[in-house]
């Protein structure tokens, strides 16, 4: 069954504040969401196998807990980008896979122009990074390629997800956990998210389309 997890915690809310606020400035906008990734991130990896390894502290001999899986960062171009840093302070061993998708402005279709995976090598497990989803056709692109690759679990880590784009991937991808920091409940006739953050990607990069 799909999951969705839409996270609860003070720290989210008050951070969302600031993604959500237009006056915000592109610097501390790309600082919010980083923190609000690290929080969607820790949530998203709370269930990771781990297996029991030995090791020799200063004192003496304890056992620990290791990662027993391969996690792989899938950040969508551009916006996902902004998520990259935070999620590799969590997962410093991770390998960074990019796929470079926009939205075609009048079809709100995805457009693929970046992909580079090799044929072998997948990830255990993959997150995928965009801080937005709104009808979910650039998640549902990114979904069948990592299947196509050989992914055995996918794992979507989101900002702002719209209810539309939610149901989507729920409806055809029953395999894929959702995690999100918070659910808007619908878009505009341009899909953009309503209340949202506008473009996050252009929020992030200082590229305001337009102005
Ligand atoms: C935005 C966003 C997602 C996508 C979400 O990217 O970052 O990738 O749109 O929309 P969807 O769920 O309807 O597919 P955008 O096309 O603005 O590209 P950018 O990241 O380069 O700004």
């Amino acid at each position: 069954m799909s999951e969705l997890h839409e996270i609860e915690h003070p720290l989210i809310e008050h951070h969302l504040c600031t993604v959500r606020d237009k006056s915000t400035r592109p610097s501390e906008f790309r600082a919010a969401i980083g923190r609000l990734s690290v929080l969607v991130g820790v949530y998203a990896t709370e269930d990771l196998a781990t297996r029991t390894c030995k090791i020799q502290t200063p004192i003496t001999d304890a056992d620990c807990e290791t990662l027993a899986v391969r996690v792989g960062l899938v950040p969508i171009l551009r916006a996902g980008l902004g998520m990259v840093e935070p999620l590799q302070q969590l997962l410093p061993d991770s390998a960074v896979w990019h796929l470079g998708l926009y939205r075609n402005e009048e079809t709100a279709e995805p457009v693929g122009y970046y992909d580079k995976l090799p044929h072998s090598g997948a990830p255990n497990v993959a997150l995928v990074l965009d801080p937005m989803l709104a009808t979910g056709g650039s998640v549902d692109l990114v979904i069948r390629r990592l299947l196509s690759w050989g992914v055995d679990e996918i794992r979507i880590l989101s900002i702002i997800a719209a209810r539309p784009g939610i149901e989507r991937v729920l409806r055809d991808f029953p395999q894929v956990k959702l995690y999100v920091a918070v659910v808007d409940p619908e878009l505009n006739e341009q899909a953009f998210i309503v209340p949202g953050l506008g473009d996050a990607g252009d929020r992030i990069f200082d590229t305001p389309q337009n102005e």
